[in-house]
């Protein structure tokens, strides 16, 4: 009968019929599909002696607090992936200043994305194939269906018209699976409950979390918030009961007090849903003292904030990120 570790092994067969000796280059974006997709991919290909796969990570200055140091880890020293880390925070930044509307932002990040990924594709000699960590409801999700929204909510973004612009088949060998089923085959291949449990995030990252315009300033205000909160959340055990928890980093200024000084600093916004596939969540009921909790550390820890709010809203009316 049906198995993951069964299942294992037959995508792995299917991978090399497929990939043969040709090259691979995946994208990771730190999340669980890419990275499960990518594990996998190197465990079908790597006794054939040469390096196949090459993982390349894109740092755009809009990732959490230690993220990139935590695919480095994992990629390069746990699992030995080649993999290469593109330091692109500056080209990020400067093509974000002076943009304030969401779709901008979401258009310039995922054309800057395509970009870089296609440059550094080049300098390791290019590859045959484009691994992707595509799943079940993303392949249901880009086909249009009756009686939904006929206007474009969100674009998001991907690496799509990539494989045609540098000639590359697709490998994307979660195609068939749920979230809940990729999890499983990521614990099959050695990740760690942490690892496989983690939050969905946003390709855009942290810039759709700045309403208003991205700086690396702003940036690094929103990361110490954000992994305040989400320590306090784990502490209380929390964090596998809720869909998505994060922070969002407000264009407005109030005045506040800090012993005997006024403050005039930003208002950090806390945002914690639960849904089973993010097209509607319910808001997730906090006990007033754990948000007391965080919004004190918040503003004693993070310089640049002074007030902390929780969103109330569900989706709908609500979207999940702010932007
Ligand atoms: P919304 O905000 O539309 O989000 O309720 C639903 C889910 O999608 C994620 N999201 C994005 N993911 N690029 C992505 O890759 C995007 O531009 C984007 N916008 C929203 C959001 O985090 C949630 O899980």
């Amino acid at each position: 009968d049906w198995t993951m570790a069964a299942y294992r092994e037959t995508k792995k067969a299917e991978i090399r019929a497929q990939v043969g000796d040709g090259k691979v280059i995946c994208g990771l974006s730190g999340g669980v599909d890419s990275s499960v997709a990518a594990i996998l991919i190197h465990e079908a290909l790597k006794d054939s002696g040469t390096d196949q796969l090459t993982c390349v990570f894109v740092d755009h200055g809009l990732l959490r607090l230690n993220e990139r140091e935590q695919v480095e880890t994992l990629f390069r020293d746990h699992y030995n992936i080649p993999l290469v880390v593109v330091d692109a925070e500056e080209r990020f930044m400067s093509g974000l200043a002076g943009v304030t509307d969401p779709e901008k932002k979401r258009k310039f990040i995922g054309a800057e994305f395509i970009n870089v990924f296609e440059e550094e594709a080049k300098k390791i000699g290019g590859a045959d194939f484009l691994a992707q960590g595509t799943l079940y409801p993303d392949v249901i999700e880009s086909v249009s269906f009756t009686g939904g929204p006929s206007v474009t909510i969100k674009s998001h973004h991907n690496v799509g018209g990539l494989p045609e612009r540098m000639n590359m088949k697709l490998v994307e060998p979660l195609r068939e699976l749920f979230k809940d089923e990729v999890r499983e085959l990521g614990r099959e291949l050695g990740l760690n409950d942490q690892f496989v449990g983690r939050h969905p995030f946003p390709g855009p990252g942290l810039a759709i979390r700045i309403p208003g315009e991205v700086t690396k300033e702003r940036c690094d205000i929103l990361r110490k918030a954000d992994a305040i909160y989400l320590d306090e959340i784990r502490k209380a055990g929390l964090y596998d009961a809720i869909w998505q928890a994060f922070a969002v980093l407000l264009p407005v200024k109030t005045v506040g007090v800090m012993g005997d000084y006024r403050t005039y600093d930003s208002v950090c916004a806390l945002r914690a849903v639960t849904s089973t596939d993010g097209m509607t969540a319910d808001v997730y009921p906090f006990d007033a003292a754990f948000l007391t909790q965080c919004a004190t550390r918040i503003v004693n820890e993070v310089q640049g904030v002074n007030r902390v709010v929780y969103d109330y809203t569900s989706k709908p009316p609500g979207t999940i990120e702010w932007e």
